[in-house]
């Protein structure tokens, strides 16, 4: 037995539920945080039989709620008085719909994949604190290339209220947006947690077969050109055993503040002045990341701003509301 103690969004389907398995499998105290009781108690009841391992638990949780991620958290703080890994694994990617916002008026892809995160995390400070080699890891996305181009930056002006864009609005490049500003915090907040013994991590994940369920999500248009895709990726557990391998390998203790690829090798920021080849490697391969996540100013906007959507504006030096 393995006292150790993960936690994983979205771990009801695909590359989270593949993960929760491996934890299982390994031994580990396994907690699924995830919207749908239903489909969430399936998977549970899958891992337990599958693993053997009874001590794998469901909490619920909407990721794009900040009201729902504070009542998992006191509910995770009751239960336990430790946690050794957290994996950011939910994420939102609205399959052919319009523009939501979430029900704290922010734009449902960043409210869920960015500002929910960062909020679990402040929330589980306490708990990651009190273990001896604690490991949060972010999924981010191949889909941040689109930042080596250098005019790409966020775009702040559509993250909160109605739709103002002059262009349609694009899932594309909001989930982008929200994926990069993961990335961006991932080595920021690395850095501030340092002293708690806190390492924050992020992954690059270049493809994972989606499930029948996710699949079954997508606008046509968009679940045509997914089931093409999905003929290309592998199975999700490929992506799990990089989950698995970064949050337990003795390698990896200590290692904080990187982005890894599926691979599990370090990507590098691109160089300020790339040359040719190093431009064709940075769309070709995974070995840079856009320069934007690793500039200073941009990871403090990033923080800024998820501060403000939770705390307010005037309350950005609270770290917790209970
Ligand atoms: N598959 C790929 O090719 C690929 C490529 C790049 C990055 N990624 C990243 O890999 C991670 C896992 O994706 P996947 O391929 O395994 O997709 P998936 O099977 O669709 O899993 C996504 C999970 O996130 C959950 N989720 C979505 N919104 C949520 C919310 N508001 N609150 C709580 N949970 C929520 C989903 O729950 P429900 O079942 O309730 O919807 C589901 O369990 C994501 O971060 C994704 O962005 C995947």
């Amino acid at each position: 037995m393995d006292n150790r103690i993960v936690l994983i969004t979205g771990a009801n389907s695909g590359i989270g539920k593949a993960a929760a398995l491996q934890f299982a499998e390994a031994g580990l105290t396994v907690l699924m945080a995830c919207r749908n009781k239903k489909s969430g108690q399936q998977a549970l009841t899958e891992i337990q039989q599958q693993s053997g391992n009874t001590r794998v638990e469901l909490f619920e949780v909407d990721m794009s709620s900040q009201r729902s991620i504070r009542e998992c958290c006191k509910e995770l703080k009751k239960r336990y008085d430790k946690l050794d890994i957290l994996i950011h694994n939910a994420a939102y990617f609205n399959h052919g719909e319009g523009h939501r916002l979430s029900e704290d008026r922010i734009e449902f892809t960043f409210a869920t994949n960015t500002v929910g995160p960062f909020y679990m995390t402040t929330l589980l400070k306490e708990l990651l604190s009190r273990s001896p080699d604690a490991r949060i890891l972010h999924a981010s996305s191949t889909i941040i290339k689109h930042f080596f181009d250098p005019k790409r930056t966020i775009q702040w002006d559509h993250v909160t209220g109605p739709y103002k864009g002059e262009k349609p609005y694009s899932v594309y490049q909001h989930y982008c947006d929200s994926k990069m500003a993961l990335v961006t915090l991932t080595f920021l907040l690395a850095e501030q947690l340092k002293a708690d013994n806190i390492s924050v991590n992020a992954l690059q994940i270049n493809g994972a077969r989606m499930s029948k369920e996710t699949l079954r999500k997508f606008k046509p248009a968009w679940r045509v050109a997914a089931i093409i895709q999905n003929l290309y990726f592998p199975p999700p557990e490929k992506m799990a055993d990089c989950y698995f391998t970064i949050c337990t390998a003795n390698e990896f203790k200590g290692l904080t503040g990187k982005l890894f690829n599926h691979q599990n090798k370090v990507i590098e920021p691109a160089p300020a002045n790339p040359s040719k080849i190093e431009e064709i490697k940075q769309l070709t391969t995974s070995k840079f990341h856009p320069r934007y996540a690793a500039e200073r100013k941009n990871q403090e906007e990033v923080l800024k701003r998820c501060k403000e959507l939770i705390f307010g504006a005037n309350m950005i030096n609270n770290d917790e509301r209970e």
